[in-house]
């Protein structure tokens, strides 16, 4: 939305800046997709374009198993039925609703192990912590793409016996010590919402290491089907369609281009706002895939101040995650995590997206300046 203001008497033209903006590949390569879509007469139903999306997605995260689906939560649900999770599940507090919700949409209670208020991660001594005799997995989150401490969180499922299910909605092509991170877990879950890094405009897919599993995972998700004359499992319809495919495969085209001018506006924010505000602490064996910038305030009286002053200027930055995931009023048992909620009070994402251009985040950055006094 692009609108005229009057600032000291000068008419300049304005922008809304909202904190992400959906990325839109070639609409020409596009266009040619569609029409191979509608030569083929075969829109969904595991067709050419998932099976070719699949296919060039493995080789391009480095994983053996991929299974794509219609959106990140149903990938989670069909995680949690692949392994036959039941009974409680330690999670993290602090994340997007869907990584608590569907673990209570499937009857698997959620146990909250607070998170590391630098990492923004579970932590690993927490989770130890909350296991019990009726814990059955570990549902931790890759928090805006910073890498968990996977070794340790491996350790202790193997000690326990429990599964491991990586919300790794935010963690598209994370690499942890040059390998993808997302082969680590039982599974791991990725989310390719049109807002996310890597998008099929809604989509989304399961990472499932055991080859056995696999089948499963694709018998769940087109209603528990094998074939003509079996059914093997209780399934669910989930499956992705050719048009979102289709965005996918042109997505990918175009990822080296995305990921380099996310960075530049990462390291931009990053070498602007240092000693200004904190930011979420690295894990210095992942690679970063600049998917979000989240910048974490005083208090939350100094954040909605900031907030406030933005929206001023059309600059919408979003309260990620806010409100913490203990204060949902469907959990039981109550919970509470001082520092997820801390951190939820007090933290801002800012806007990026390979659109922004560079006087755009320096009214940001200004805007930042001048208002969070050190
Ligand atoms: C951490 C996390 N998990 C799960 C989801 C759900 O993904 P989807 O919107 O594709 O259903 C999201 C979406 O934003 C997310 O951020």
């Amino acid at each position: 939305m692009e609108f005229l203001r009057v600032l000291s008497g000068i008419w300049i033209s304005m922008k809304m800046i909202n904190v992400t903006k959906t990325y839109l590949p070639n609409k020409e390569k596009y266009k040619q997709y569609i029409d191979e879509i509608y030569n083929n007469g075969w829109i969904t139903n595991n067709g050419p374009m998932v099976h070719k999306l699949e296919k060039r997605l493995a080789k391009y995260l480095g994983v053996k198993n991929i299974v794509l689906v219609a959106n990140g939560t149903v990938a989670l649900e069909i995680a949690y039925r692949t392994l036959d999770i039941k009974g409680y599940a330690i999670t993290t507090p602090f994340s997007f609703v869907a990584t608590t919700s569907s673990l209570v949409t499937n009857g698997i209670k959620p146990i909250f192990a607070d998170i590391n208020p630098n990492t923004l991660n579970m932590d690993s001594q927490n989770i130890q912590n909350a296991i019990t005799k009726n814990t059955t997995a570990i549902i931790p989150v890759h928090v805006f793409g910073n890498g968990c401490d996977v070794e340790s969180i491996d350790r202790i499922a193997k000690k326990h016996k429990l599964k491991v299910i990586y919300d790794a909605a935010h963690a598209f092509d994370v690499k942890y010590k040059g390998k993808s991170i997302l082969n680590y877990g039982d599974i791991s879950s990725l989310s390719f919402h049109a807002t996310k890094l890597f998008h099929t405009i809604e989509g989304g897919a399961l990472i499932i290491n055991n080859d056995n599993l696999v089948k499963k995972a694709r018998y769940l998700i087109n209603f528990g089907i094998e074939n003509a004359e079996s059914i093997p499992e209780l399934g669910t319809n989930a499956k992705m369609n050719e048009f979102e495919a289709a965005m996918g495969l042109c997505m990918l085209d175009e990822m080296e281009n995305i990921s380099t001018k996310r960075k530049i506006l990462y390291e931009t924010y990053k070498k602007e706002l240092n000693n200004i505000v904190s930011f979420q602490e690295e894990n210095k064996n992942t690679t970063l895939n600049h998917s979000y910038f989240p910048i974490i305030l005083e208090d939350e009286k100094q954040t909605l101040k900031l907030q406030k002053a933005l929206n001023k200027e059309d600059i919408f930055p979003r309260r990620y995650f806010y409100p913490s995931l203990d204060t949902l009023n469907y959990i039981e048992p109550k919970q509470f995590m001082k520092h997820s909620r801390d951190i939820s009070s007090r933290i801002l994402c800012l806007p990026l997206y390979p659109e922004l251009i560079k006087n755009e985040q320096m009214r940001i950055i200004d805007v930042i300046k001048k208002k969070v006094n050190r």
